[in-house]
């Protein structure tokens, strides 16, 4: 089975001369539940932008970036069978990039065009097992009876619940999430973060979620990747990711992502039973490489 995700040598210079992404090298399994963490302004963002095909890499000939075992690019080119590779790609976005003045069935039921004739997209004629689908997908995210309303009058969280429901009928294979909690409440952030977990477990979904605190990526992600000015300076269990790591890798920089969770990490333990990954990943103490 091809890795979920493959990135190999992944440099990005912005045309300011900003180097955002430093020599990323990064595979991830099919079936894992990874952490993208850092400090705000370290990548993240930037490094799922580019799994997503949203952006492009600098053009050097070892670059490349593979989904489900398809370029997306490769050596600063997106690969012209990108539509066909977006398609098993979910987005979930900080800001949920709902339609407003929709009703969050059609926002749902947006995440099908991509296997729905234009036409019909374009007149608003899903068909009744589509509809069901979409119903079915806002049930499992918790909000079915607000199927009708416009997406505009949602909480926050119930608008980041209906944007994981459109992953979900878009039968992405690789759900990408930027910082989907930063502007959630505490209850609703678990909310979210346990439907993530749950669509990782039960769809068999590859999760890749970027938080800008640690303690959720610890509860929620066996796996961590840490991001710093633009470099994996971590790669690892988020067991092994105490303060005192995190201290190690981050120095000064430390406290915006322990923020209040200093004392509280090392007692946090995973909430939800995790999957296991259909082939998990080697750790070694290699793959934790100096700040
Ligand atoms: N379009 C852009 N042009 C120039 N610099 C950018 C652009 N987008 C992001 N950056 C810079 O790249 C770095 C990484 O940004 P970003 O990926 O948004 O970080 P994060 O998501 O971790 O907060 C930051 O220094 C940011 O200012
Ligand atoms: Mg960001």
């Amino acid at each position: 089975m091809p890795a979920a995700l493959h990135i190999q040598q992944l440099n990005k210079h912005f045309a300011n001369g900003k180097h955002a992404l430093r020599d990323i090298n990064l595979t991830v399994q099919p079936g894992e539940m990874v952490a993208l963490i850092g400090a705000s302004g370290s990548g993240k963002s930037t490094l799922l932008r580019h799994v997503a095909g949203l952006a492009v890499a600098d053009a050097s000939s070892e670059s490349l970036i593979e989904v489900d075992g398809r370029c997306v690019q490769r050596a600063g080119r997106i690969h012209s069978n990108i539509r066909s590779v977006r398609s098993q790609v979910g987005f979930v976005f900080q800001q949920f990039n709902l339609v407003d003045r929709l009703p969050v069935l059609m926002n749902v039921l947006v995440g099908m065009l991509h296997r729905t004739p234009w036409w019909r997209g374009w007149l608003r004629m899903f068909k009744p097992h589509e509809r069901a689908l979409a119903l079915e997908a806002l049930g499992r995210v918790g909000i079915a009876e607000c199927h009708a309303q416009r997406a505009s009058t949602l909480s926050g969280g119930q608008q980041q619940r209906a944007a994981i429901a459109r992953t979900l009928v878009q039968g992405a294979k690789v759900v990408l999430a930027d910082e989907p909690i930063a502007s959630l409440n505490p209850e609703s952030s678990r909310k979210v973060m346990e439907i993530l977990a749950r669509i990782n477990r039960e769809d068999g979904c590859t999760v890749i979620v970027s938080l800008h605190q640690v303690d959720m990526a610890v509860r929620y992600c066996p796996r961590v990747v840490a991001l710093h000015q633009g470099q994996v300076v971590y790669d690892g269990p988020s067991a092994a990711l105490t303060p005192a790591l995190l201290r190690s890798l981050y120095g000064v920089h430390a406290d915006e992502i322990l923020a209040d969770t200093a004392t509280a990490v090392p007692s946090i333990h995973p909430v939800v039973p995790i999957a296991t990954p259909a082939q998990a990943p080697q750790w070694s103490p290699a793959m934790v490489q100096a700040a």
